[in-house]
C-alpha cells in the first residue's frame, strides 16, 4: 500500500479515502447493493436520501471511508460516535463492500484504518453488530482485535430462521 494524497491510501487498485458530500449517491448505491442480498444487514432499504447522507457525511461525530475503484465507490465504512458526554468515547463501527470485491483484503484495510482515527480523536471503545450467522465477519473482526461482549440470542428472523445479534466490542 501506498500513500497517494495527504490522505488517500492507494491499496492495489483500489483508492481507500475519506468520504466527501459527493460521494453520497455511490455510498448509497453500495449499500443499498449489499443491503439487496438481505443476509448481512438489518435494513432492507438505505433510509437516508442523497441529501441527508451529505449531511451525514459533513457531521464530524461520524466518520465514512470509502473504497473506490474505477471511479466507483464498492466499499463503505462508517463510524457514529456517541453522541452524548457519556458516551463520547467510544463509537459504533458498520462496513459493507460490494459483493465483487470481498476478499481481497479490503475490509481489513478499512477496518485497521478506521481504528487509526478511533485512536487519533480519543474513542477508547469500539462497537460493532453482527448477525452470527456471519461467520466470514465475524472472524475478519476476531482477526482485528474485536471480542465478543454479549449476544441478544433470535434477535432477528432471516429466512425463517433465527438469528442472535452478536455485540462486538474493543477497548482501544
Ligand atoms: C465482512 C466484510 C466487510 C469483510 O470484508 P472483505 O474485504 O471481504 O475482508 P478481507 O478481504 O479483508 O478479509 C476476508 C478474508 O479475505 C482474505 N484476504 C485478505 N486479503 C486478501 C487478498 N489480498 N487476496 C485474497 N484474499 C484475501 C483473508 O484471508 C480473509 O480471510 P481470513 O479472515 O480467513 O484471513 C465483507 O465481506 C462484506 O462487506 N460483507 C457483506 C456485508 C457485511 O457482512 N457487513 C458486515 C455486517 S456486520
Amino acid at each position: 500500500m501506498i500513500w497517494r494524497n495527504r490522505d488517500d491510501l492507494v491499496f492495489g487498485q483500489y483508492i481507500i479515502r475519506k468520504a466527501e458530500p459527493r460521494d453520497a449517491k455511490g455510498i448509497i448505491l453500495c449499500m443499498q447493493s449489499v443491503m439487496d442480498e438481505r443476509v448481512f444487514l438489518v435494513s432492507e432499504y438505505y433510509l437516508l436520501t442523497e441529501r441527508g447522507e451529505q449531511d451525514r457525511i459533513r457531521n464530524p461525530d461520524d466518520m465514512t471511508l470509502v473504497a473506490e475503484f474505477k471511479g466507483d465507490i464498492v466499499g463503505v465504512l462508517t463510524l457514529q460516535r456517541g453522541m452524548y458526554r457519556k458516551n463520547r468515547h467510544t463509537a459504533n463501527l458498520g462496513i459493507a463492500i460490494v459483493k465483487e470485491h470481498r476478499s481481497r483484503g479490503l475490509g481489513t484495510e478499512l477496518i485497521k484504518n478506521a481504528i487509526k482515527w478511533c485512536r487519533d480523536v480519543g474513542i477508547k471503545k469500539l462497537n460493532l453488530e453482527v448477525f452470527s450467522t456471519n461467520t466470514n465477519a465475524i472472524r475478519l473482526y476476531q482477526k482485528l482485535g474485536f471480542q465478543e461482549e454479549g449476544r441478544r440470542v433470535n434477535q432477528f428472523t432471516i429466512d425463517g430462521n433465527y438469528v442472535d445479534d452478536v455485540f462486538m466490542t474493543q477497548f482501544l
